[in-house]
């Protein structure tokens, strides 16, 4: 295969993202047609990246069935169902993080791209953008020493749309934010969290609790490794003050931070303003290199039929730890991760 046609199933804020990078950088890939079930939405990405097919149901698109991958930016609690289906129809699937709602949902998605033989990577972008890239890198070099103790801190400008608010239909905001602070901690430290204790608020949204009484949008969550490490993950949201993903890594020999609030070394000085770094304002913006590096990776595993290095299990994982956290939420106690 020399070049891979994709369909991409939804049309929102992340399929705007990944359809124009295609298009812009993927000259080995083609968006071929666009599923959302509301087909206003698909047909205007449609208009907007030259999209020739709009699907309103993603069943009809696989009947249609003219390309051999499917990129999932559907809402989380849509993520099941479609990779199934595009699986049992021998399409390649990038799903958007995180993979799903529930283990025994993840279980169904890998099993059924096992059986199909077809890819599964999951959304964890951060795995490709180069300041944390190079501090994985030299954290392997031992440049720190042994790791210890791992923070990530995942803070959004906005809320997401309205969906998310709902737990039962995201995860929460640990699940819609945070999982790629969970992905992070995990690839880092190479072992999956084995006990975690959080606690969570809403302090920026009191109007939503009447409609959504789970809802929170600050969270801290303290765990361990089987490796004996130790992992801090803060996030919030809405910030306001622009987009912040930001790492520290604490070893035995050192420290490192990888990330920053600071969008480039520019700053201005004005004597009424002060010293003035203009910030990241979007995770569009803080990750566009990332974004567009794993749908890169993903159509050239499919070309050359290797492995994708962020795998389903890798989301698999990530959603044990973020339903063991919501768990502690719950009943105020430190927890097992069940995976
Ligand atoms: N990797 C990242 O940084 C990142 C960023 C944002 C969102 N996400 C994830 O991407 C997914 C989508 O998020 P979003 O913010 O783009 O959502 P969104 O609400 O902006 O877009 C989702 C679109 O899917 C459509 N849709 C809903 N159900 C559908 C169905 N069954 N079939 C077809 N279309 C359907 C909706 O009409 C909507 O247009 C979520 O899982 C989210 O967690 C990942």
């Amino acid at each position: 295969m020399d070049k891979v046609r994709v369909c991409l199933i939804g049309a929102g804020r992340v399929a705007k993202v990944h359809g124009s990078n295609v298009k812009t950088y993927i000259p080995s890939s083609e968006v071929v047609a666009v599923v959302d079930k509301d087909e206003g939405v698909a047909r205007k990405l449609a208009e907007e990246l030259g999209i020739a097919h709009v699907f309103e149901d993603h069943q009809k698109a696989l009947c249609w069935g003219r390309f051999d991958a499917v990129v999932v930016t559907t809402p989380t609690f849509t993520h099941h169902q479609i990779v199934v289906d595009a699986a049992r129809a021998g399409k390649h699937m990038f799903c958007e993080k995180p993979i799903a709602l529930t283990l025994q949902e993840a279980d169904s998605m890998i099993e059924e791209c096992n059986k199909n033989g077809v890819k599964l990577q999951i959304g964890f972008m951060r795995r490709f953008d180069p300041e944390f890239t190079l501090a994985k890198k030299k954290v392997e070099e031992k440049i720190i020493g042994e790791l210890l103790l791992i923070k990530s801190t995942g803070r959004g400008p906005g809320l997401p749309p309205e969906w998310a608010w709902d737990i039962e239909k995201s995860g929460g905001m640990l699940a819609e934010v945070a999982s790629h602070d969970f992905d992070a901690l995990m690839w880092f430290a190479q072992s999956r969290l084995e006990t975690v204790e959080a606690i969570a608020a809403n302090y920026r949204c009191p109007e939503l609790k009447t409609k959504y009484p789970h809802f929170y949008d600050t969270a801290v969550v303290v765990g361990t490794f089987y490796k004996g490490k130790m992992g801090i993950i803060d996030m919030s949201c809405p910030v306001n003050y622009g987009y912040d993903a930001r790492m520290e890594l604490l070893g035995s020999e050192g420290v490192m931070a990888v990330g920053d609030t600071r969008k480039n070394s520019l700053s201005y000085c004005t004597r009424e303003k002060g010293i003035i770094h203009p910030q990241y304002l979007s995770w569009q913006q803080r990750f566009k290199e990332a974004y567009i590096g794993e749908l890169q990776h993903f159509i050239q595993a499919v070309i050359s039929n290797t492995p994708p290095f962020v795998s389903g299990e890798d989301g698999r994982r990530c959603l044990a730890a973020i339903i063991s956290s919501n768990y502690s939420i719950q009943i105020g106690k430190r927890v097992r991760v069940v995976y």
